[in-house]
């Protein structure tokens, strides 16, 4: 009796481990662009980030990611905050015609609440007795994820997909939708072909490369002539849409080494230009 209810209990958990957040970049795609930028942070930074960071947080950034994710069914109104419908096949974006919800809601996007969470950090002074008119811990956990969330090609895609949320494909052998290859895939194979399935190992192979063969091209990504610029990233995100993840696939296409090895350079590329313009846009903020 005692026995089997633990049984139940154990599976229950592991089951609820296991399904996975099919909203912007896999747990591991969140854990890895936070990481990247927590290790860039100015002092000022890096203070203001632990003094708003909750307590179970044990000040690591990358284990709250992915909290904008978990909190979507309590925050409703949050969910079209994850991503940018743009026209069918266009292959462009334009914040006017396209950063709203599906009510035609201007700003809904992901490129207005990453404006929108920027803007309320701004208020950020230090002094725990003046406090903002908004929480600025959620402030921060939602910024940092949909820095993330942009930065995912598939997060700018065609409307009628839904980013290719309906575009059904194998990966090697197993049945996915071809958002989810984007979201979690391509990162898992990468981790278990390359890394022992050790994400740590390929944040730090990442990081190894931002201070080499990245250092000069990371300068580029972090210019921005106000504190964010989330127009660029989401321009970018639909050219690569177009150019990588979709191009060359269909409903069941079957998707293999020649899709993979090519994907996960830029799969690891927007992963690492994630994490730089998050630390460099938390910079810019507290100064
Ligand atoms: C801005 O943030 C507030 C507080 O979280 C939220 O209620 C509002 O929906 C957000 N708007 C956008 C466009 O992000
Ligand atoms: C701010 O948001 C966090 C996360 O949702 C919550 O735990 C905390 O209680 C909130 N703080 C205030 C002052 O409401
Ligand atoms: C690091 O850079 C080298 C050389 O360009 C490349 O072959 C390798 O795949 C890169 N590693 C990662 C994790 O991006
Ligand atoms: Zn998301």
């Amino acid at each position: 009796m005692e026995l089997s209810k633990f049984h139940t209990l154990t599976l229950v958990g592991v089951l609820l481990f296991f399904i996975p957040f099919a909203y912007g970049w896999g747990i591991d795609g969140h854990l890895i662009v936070c990481k990247l930028a927590q290790q860039r942070l100015s002092n000022a930074a890096a203070n203001a980030v632990s003094q708003l960071l909750p307590e179970y947080a044990n000040n690591d950034l990358g284990s709250v990611c992915s909290w904008a994710d978990r909190v979507k069914f309590r925050y409703h109104w949050s969910s079209p905050l994850h991503y940018i419908d743009t026209p069918d096949n266009l292959c462009t974006y334009q914040y006017k015609r396209d950063c709203k919800d599906e009510d035609g809601i201007q700003d809904r996007c992901v490129a207005g609440a990453i404006n929108n969470y920027t803007t309320q950090l701004l208020t950020y002074s230090g002094n725990s007795d003046s406090s903002s008119q908004y929480n600025l811990t959620e402030a921060l956990l939602f910024l940092s994820h949909f820095m993330g969330d942009i930065h995912q090609p598939l997060h700018v895609g065609f409307t009628s997909d839904r980013g290719a949320n309906t575009i059904d494909v194998h990966w090697y052998r197993r049945k996915e939708v071809l958002h989810h290859v984007w979201d979690n895939t391509i990162i898992e194979t990468e981790e278990k072909r390359f890394y022992d399935s050790n994400v740590d190992e390929m944040i730090d192979a990442l990081q190894q490369n931002l201070t080499t063969v990245w250092s000069e091209q990371a300068k580029g990504w972090e210019a921005c002539s106000k504190t964010v610029c989330p127009d660029q990233y989401a321009s970018e995100g639909i050219k690569a849409a177009c150019d990588w993840a979709y191009k060359g696939v269909d409903e069941d296409s079957v998707l293999e080494d020649d899709y993979f090895l090519s994907r996960r350079a830029v799969v690891n590329l927007r992963l690492v230009q994630g994490g730089v313009r998050l630390a460099a846009t938390l910079n810019r903020i507290f100064g």
